[in-house]
C-alpha cells in the first residue's frame, strides 16, 4: 500500500499533544492500531504492564462521561502509571472559585509531576488553550461541539476491524450534527486517511452539519437528507448521536428540543434494511433514537467500540509517553498492521 509504515517506523506520536485529527497521518493510525491490537492481546492475557510506570496523569473533565473517563482511567492503571482523575473540575476545583484553564492545568502539572494531561472542557478551543500553557502533552478527550480525536480513532479502529478496511465506505451520520462532537472528529478522518469515502449526513435541518466543518470537505463527498429510509440500504456504517440537548439553551434552542429529540430513530425496522454486511454505530450514551432491540443483533458495533475505546487509549497513553516500546524491556513490538484487507 503507498505510504504505508514501515516495520520498526517510528512512533509519530511521541512527545506531542494529541488535541485535534486534522493533520493525522495514514502512518500514525497504522502504527496506532497495531499498538492497539497489542494491548487488545494484552487485555485479552488480563495482563498489567509496567511501560508507563513512575509516570502520573491526571484525567480532568469538564462534562460529564462514563465511557471516555473510565476507558483512560483503566487505561493509565493497566500500563503502570498513577492515574489522578478528578471527574468534576467545575464543581470541586478551583474552577469553581474562578480559576482559569492555563491556571489550573499548570498547577496540576507542578503538583503531580505529570507526564500528560487529559481533558475534556466545554470550550471549542479548550486543549489548544491547555496545550499553550502545560509544557507535557495534552490529550483531547472532547472539547465543546468541536471535536473528540480520540472517540474518532476508536470508531476508525472499529470500522477497520468490523469491515477491513476504511476506504470506499459510505458512513451515514445520524442525528445531531450541529452541536454533535463525534461526528466532526470521525467524518474529518475518514476524508482525510480513506480513500473514496462517501458521507450522507441525515438530520433535522435545524441540527444539520455547520457550514464551516461542511467547508472542510470535498462537496462531491457527501450529501444532507432528513430522511435515513433514503440511503440506509447503501450505507456500510450507520453511525447514530444523540440529539445533544446540554447545548440548546445556551444557543436559544429550548423551544425546539422535544420536537427534535426523536426524531430520528434507529430500531429494527431500520436495522433490517441495511446490507448484510453494514455496522451501526453509536458513541453513546444513547436516548430514543437508538433501540435496545437492536442490541443483540450482529450489525450492533456499538459494545465493541468501548472495548476498542480502552485498546486505543492505551496505544495513544503509550505512543506520547514511550518512543519505542521494543526498547522497553517488557518487548512489547508487533508486526506492523496494515489497514486494508488485501494487504
Ligand atoms: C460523546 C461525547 O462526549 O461527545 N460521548 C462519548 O465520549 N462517548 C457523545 C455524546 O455525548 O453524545
Amino acid at each position: 500500500m503507498p505510504g504505508s509504515a514501515k516495520e520498526g517506523s517510528i512512533n509519530p506520536f511521541h512527545g506531542k499533544d494529541f488535541i485535534t485529527v486534522k493533520g493525522v497521518q495514514r502512518e500514525a493510525v497504522e502504527y496506532l492500531f497495531t499498538r492497539a491490537k497489542m494491548m487488545e492481546m494484552i487485555r485479552n492475557a488480563k495482563a498489567v504492564l509496567e511501560v508507563l510506570q513512575g509516570h502520573a496523569i491526571p484525567i480532568i473533565f469538564y462534562q460529564p462521561s462514563t465511557r471516555t473517563f473510565s476507558s483512560f482511567f483503566a487505561a493509565t492503571r493497566f500500563l503502570g502509571a498513577v492515574a489522578l482523575p478528578i471527574h468534576d473540575m467545575a464543581s470541586y476545583s478551583s474552577a469553581s472559585k474562578g480559576e482559569n484553564l492555563p491556571d489550573s492545568v499548570r498547577s496540576l502539572e507542578r503538583t503531580t509531576d505529570a507526564s500528560a494531561i487529559v481533558l475534556r472542557h466545554p470550550d471549542n478551543n479548550s486543549s489548544e488553550v491547555a496545550a499553550q500553557y502545560a509544557e507535557i502533552p495534552i490529550i483531547n478527550a472532547g472539547s465543546g461541539t468541536a471535536e473528540h480525536p480520540t472517540q474518532a480513532l476508536l470508531d476508525l479502529f472499529t470500522i477497520w476491524k468490523r469491515l477491513g478496511t476504511i476506504d470506499n465506505l459510505h458512513v451515514a451520520f445520524v442525528g445531531d450534527m450541529k452541536f454533535g462532537r463525534t461526528v466532526k472528529s470521525l467524518a474529518a478522518l475518514l476524508a482525510q486517511l480513506g480513500k473514496s469515502n462517501t458521507f450522507t449526513f441525515v438530520s433535522a435541518e435545524e441540527l444539520a452539519l455547520p457550514e464551516d466543518y461542511k467547508a472542510t470537505l470535498d462537496p462531491n463527498t457527501f450529501s444532507e437528507t432528513e430522511d435515513l429510509s433514503t440511503i440506509i440500504r447503501d450505507a456500510d456504517v450507520v453511525y447514530v448521536t444523540r440529539t445533544q440537548a446540554e447545548w440548546f439553551r445556551q444557543h436559544g434552542m429550548m423551544e425546539q428540543l422535544e420536537q427534535l429529540r426523536a426524531k430520528l430513530k434507529v430500531g429494527k425496522e431500520e436495522v433490517a434494511l441495511m446490507k448484510g454486511d453494514a455496522i451501526v454505530m453509536h458513541p453513546l450514551p444513547r436516548q430514543e433514537e437508538l433501540r435496545y432491540g437492536i442490541d443483540t443483533d450482529p450489525k450492533a458495533a456499538y459494545w465493541e467500540q468501548m472495548a476498542n475505546g480502552l485498546y486505543i487509549r492505551m496505544a495513544l497513553l503509550e505512543a506520547i509517553l514511550v518512543e519505542n516500546p521494543e526498547d522497553h524491556p517488557d518487548k512489547l513490538g508487533l508486526k506492523q498492521q496494515h489497514i486494508n484487507r488485501s494487504e
